[in-house]
């Protein structure tokens, strides 16, 4: 009997097609419904690729103006949802109290068992415009400040700022942050998506979907990267006694990777050659640096890249220039994953339509290797 293939981690395996991303590792490109990613980035606000990635076109004019209206009027946090927020420890960490808060949402939607397009898309818009009021939220009740209501007079990355700080941000730094929602907001069949994809294949509601997929987006070695590389750029700067941070990077990798440790933020399960999403993500955090006037963190992040190429030839991935931004702007660091949630609902909660389109249950086999059958004394 030849030995059955097992395809471990899924690793190379089609399991479905899907209309809504290309990711090419060959080429180096990313397309959301056939745009390259890098041309949505610099030319348009996440509000019309949220609408593209569920719709399949950009909004027209009219359809922008009605889609950000039923999204401003659903971004306060019911009372009900904030003494659940309350009630979590503050040792908790934050990407628990998303999973959290989406459950919630699910268990409180008026149209909770109903997974008709209409309603799923009313879902997808209510997580969409609440989540960055839960993040932002938690972000506060942690520092002991005061709850800021979103407003409605600002767009979607401006509102997120200015409920998490409390005053309105600088365009550069809105544009920023504006960019970072736009290239995490979907990436094709990665571990949170299909997850995401498994739960809606048993006919499970889009909030459980979304619950599922936040859970598999917190592991370090999937969205929990962007924080850890925050840990990584600390720790280096811990051991610098000297000041010379950048000097110190190569110490420290050498040190990491003899203890046969993951630098996180660098290689990529898809991306061989570099992910395509870090030059846009780099130029972003270059305009940072010179905002916050933060010369050290770009020096440090170039002499970790550097060594990291020079001894182990793998590249960063988005995560890596995105932690020193989300930190540059003030987030405090176990945020830095919710805001990968809050951009990626865009990217799940399309997927999970799509899987309703044309579903079959996602049930794998498994090759037993465990004991010969036995029996009872
Ligand atoms: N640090 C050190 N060595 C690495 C790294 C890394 N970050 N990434 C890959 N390698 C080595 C790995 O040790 C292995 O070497 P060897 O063949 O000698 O055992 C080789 O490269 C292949 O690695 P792999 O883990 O088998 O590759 P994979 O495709 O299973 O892993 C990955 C992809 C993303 C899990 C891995 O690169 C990793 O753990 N990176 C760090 C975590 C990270 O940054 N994750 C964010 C991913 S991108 C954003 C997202 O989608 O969430």
């Amino acid at each position: 009997m030849t030995d059955p293939q097992i395809h471990k981690g899924l690793a190379g395996v089609l399991v479905d097609t899907t209309r809504i991303s290309k990711v090419n590792p060959e080429t180096n490109s990313l397309l959301y419904r056939g745009y390259p990613v890098q041309e949505l980035a610099a030319r348009c606000s996440f509000e019309e690729v949220a609408y593209l990635l569920w719709n399949g076109e950009l909004p027209t004019e009219a359809q922008l103006a009605e889609f950000t209206d039923g999204e401003r009027a659903q971004r306060a946090l019911t009372p009900e949802l904030k003494a659940v927020i309350d009630a979590l420890p503050v040792t908790c960490h934050p990407m628990d109290v998303c999973r959290t808060a989406a459950s919630v949402l699910g268990a409180s939607h008026e149209l909770a068992e109903d997974s008709s397009v209409q309603a799923n898309m009313d879902k997808a818009v209510g997580l969409f415009a609440a989540m960055p009021a839960v993040v932002a939220y938690d972000q506060r009740r942690r520092r002991g400040e005061d709850v800021v209501e979103p407003r409605d007079d600002l767009g979607y990355s401006a509102n997120f700022l200015w409920m998490t700080f409390g005053e309105e941000a600088a365009p550069e730094v809105v544009e920023a942050f504006n960019v970072s929602m736009i290239l995490y907001a979907e990436h094709s069949f990665n571990a949170s998506t299909f997850t995401g994809r498994v739960i809606t294949s048993t006919l499970s509601d889009l909030h459980s979907a979304v619950t599922g997929a936040i859970g598999a987006l917190k592991g370090p070695l999937h969205g929990g990267a962007n924080e850890a590389v925050m840990h990584t750029f600390a720790e280096i700067t811990e051991s610098a006694a000297d000041g010379d941070v950048a000097a110190h990077a190569a110490a420290w990798l050498d040190e990491a990777l003899a203890e046969k440790k993951k630098i996180m933020g660098f290689g990529h399960r898809v991306y061989k050659n570099g992910d395509s999403r870090v030059p846009t993500m780099k130029a972003s955090l270059d305009n940072m640096v010179k905002y916050y006037d933060r010369p050290d963190m770009g020096e440090l992040y170039t002499a970790l890249e550097t060594a990291m190429g020079e001894r182990k030839n793998i590249l960063p991935n988005l995560d890596y220039p995105a932690g020193p931004v989300y930190h540059l702007m003030g987030f405090d660091t176990p945020t830095f994953t919710p805001l990968f949630v809050a951009a990626r609902i865009t990217g799940w909660t399309a997927h999970i339509m799509e899987q309703l389109e044309a579903n079959s249950l996602i049930r794998p086999l498994s090759e037993y290797n465990g004991a010969e059958e036995r029996h009872l004394p």
